[in-house]
Formats: C-alpha cells, structure tokens, sequence
C-alpha cells in the first residue's frame, strides 16, 4: 500500500458567504489572529506526513502562492533587524523536502471539478488528501494526522465525519453507515449531498478533510453535473462505496466552519483564548464586555 504524501487544497472556491472579505482575496488567506487559513491546513497536511502540497487556485489566488514562496528581501530586513527567529519561521513555513505544486481551476465548476484539475500529478494507485482549508480543525493529534492512521490500517478512503443538528443537514454530504455505533470508524453505505432534513439517511456530516482512493480521478472525468449544477465531490465518492470501500470517521477535536461568517468568529474567539501570549488578556477583556453587555440589559429592564 502506498502512503499519503500528496494533498490537495482546493482555494477556487468564490467565497460568496464571506463577501466583501472575499471580492478581490480568496477566503482562505483571511486570518485567524496572525495567520491565514491556508496555512493552518498546510500545517496539518505536513505533521501528517504529506510533501507534496497542490494547490487549486483561482482567478483571485496569486497572494496564496505568494504567501508560500520565499521573500528574500523580506528575510534580509528581519535578519538586519536580528529578527533571525521570524525569518526563520517564514522560511520554513513549507520545508526544504517538500514542494508546491499549482492548478488553476478557470471557473468555479465545483468542488469535484476542483479536485479533478490536480488529476495530472495523482497516479491511479495513489491516495491522496483533500483539505478544505475554510475547515480549522483542531484536535489532540492533528486531524489529517489521525485520518492517515485510519488509512494506514485498513488502506481504504476515509471520510471526517461529525454530528450536524439535523436542520442543518442540507448544509453537507450526509453519509449513511453500516452501524450506529460510538467507534470512530464506521464503513459507508450510501452518501447523498445535502439532503432536505427528512430525506437524510443520519445527521453525520462530511467536513473538509477526505483520504481518497487515486481511482477516483478517472470517476472525476466523467462525472456528470449535481446538486446545484456543479460537479460534485460526493456523487464520485459515492462510486467508490461499492469499489474499494470508503470508512467515515469521527475525528477526535473540533471543526470551526470559517467560510461562514459565525464559525469565523467562532474560530476567532477560541483562539484568541487558547492564545499563549493574549489568552488571559483576551480573557478579561471579554469578561468586561459582557459584564457590560449584562449591565446595559439590566438598565433597560
Ligand atoms: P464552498 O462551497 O464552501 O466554497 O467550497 P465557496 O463556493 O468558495 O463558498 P461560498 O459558498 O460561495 O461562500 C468548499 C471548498 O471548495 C473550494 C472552495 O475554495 C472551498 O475551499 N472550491 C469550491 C473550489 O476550489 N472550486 C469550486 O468550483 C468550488
């Protein structure tokens, strides 16, 4: 069995939901804190052990590539201030042994259409992630890192699942599975792409991170229009389900849903708590916010 060593982030995507942020930059470059949510999921992809990283990019995607090539001059101007440590940081942001490779997606036909652009570097033996950076998951051992485990033991497609209230199913890929069971790893049966609330065989959600057979590359090319008109993901998974067998998995940690405009937030606040230099600051300042808030709501009963 070969082991995952390519990802692929599909940053075509035209961030509609997070307008005006996204008219003129793509979403994943929006920042939590200090740092873009590309690189966030270039992090993950790396402790998992991927070294090639592909990116499928957009008309409105040059900063991405930006972001992970060298800056010389801005290296040289930190090294001259002894700020060695940052420079290094940046340099290493994608390191020495691994390489980026990009895609450009012309229009946004969808996220099957996304994945399928980067077909010329995944041979058919092959599996490789996809990681929808919009996602932030955190967990104990990075998200990725916990799926390649998964694939390592049972060498099938693997799925990030998670519980979704079930008005929101029409949000998502909603997987049916062989057992209702509390373990992590379940074999799917069926998988349909965003169910109304009564037709969704479960309320388990597929999130952005998948380990996908290399065949589905060739089901990408003549995988027809879906839900919406685009070419869609789920509809070739769903062709591998009776092929080589696909396993969803209940990762272990949390997913902030960053392409919408409350999960950024979400994400905003959890790690602006979690932060080591702002964490008790940021503390307090909320504290005081809502002791306010409450204050005010007290006043006006
Ligand atoms: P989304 O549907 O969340 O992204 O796609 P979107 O279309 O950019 O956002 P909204 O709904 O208009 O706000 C999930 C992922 O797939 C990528 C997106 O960039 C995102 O990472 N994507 C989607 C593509 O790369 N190409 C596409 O044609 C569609």
């Amino acid at each position: 069995m070969r082991p995952v060593r390519k990802a692929i982030f599909p940053v075509a995507g035209l961030g509609t939901r997070f307008l005006p942020a996204t008219k003129a930059q793509p979403k994943e470059m929006l920042t939590v804190i200090d740092k873009p949510l590309i690189q966030f999921a270039v992090e993950e992809a790396l402790d998992a052990g991927i070294t090639h990283l592909i990116f499928v990019i957009g008309r409105t995607k040059r900063s991405i590539a930006d972001h992970f090539d060298g800056n010389p001059e801005l290296d040289a101007l930190l090294r001259s201030k002894g700020k060695d440590d940052m420079a290094d940081y940046l340099r290493n942001i994608v390191p020495s042994h691994c390489c980026c490779i990009y895609f450009r997606q012309a229009e946004a036909l969808g996220l099957g259409h996304a994945v399928a652009c980067a077909a010329p570097v995944i041979e058919e033996d092959e599996p490789f992630a996809v990681l929808l950076a919009d996602d932030l998951m955190n967990g104990p051992v990075p998200i990725l890192t916990q799926m390649v485990r998964q694939h390592e033991n049972t060498g099938r497609s693997v799925l990030a699942v998670q519980e979704v209230p079930r008005s929101e199913v029409s949000s998502y890929g909603i997987v049916d599975t062989d057992m209702a069971s509390e373990g992590s790893l379940s074999r799917v049966r069926a998988m349909v792409e965003k169910p109304s609330a009564d037709s969704a065989p479960s309320n388990l959600a597929v999130v952005g991170r998948y380990i996908l057979d290399g065949r589905i590359m060739q089901m990408l090319k003549t995988q027809a229009p879906g839900k919406g008109g685009e070419i869609q993901l789920t509809d070739a998974i769903v062709r591998l389900i009776d092929g080589p067998g696909i396993d969803a998995y209940r990762f272990d940690g949390q997913r902030y849903d960053c392409g919408s405009k409350i999960g950024f937030i979400e994400a905003t606040m959890a790690h602006a708590l979690a932060h080591p230099e702002f964490g008790p600051e940021v503390r307090r300042m909320m504290k005081a916010m809502m002791a306010s808030e409450e204050g005010k709501a007290e006043l006006a009963d």
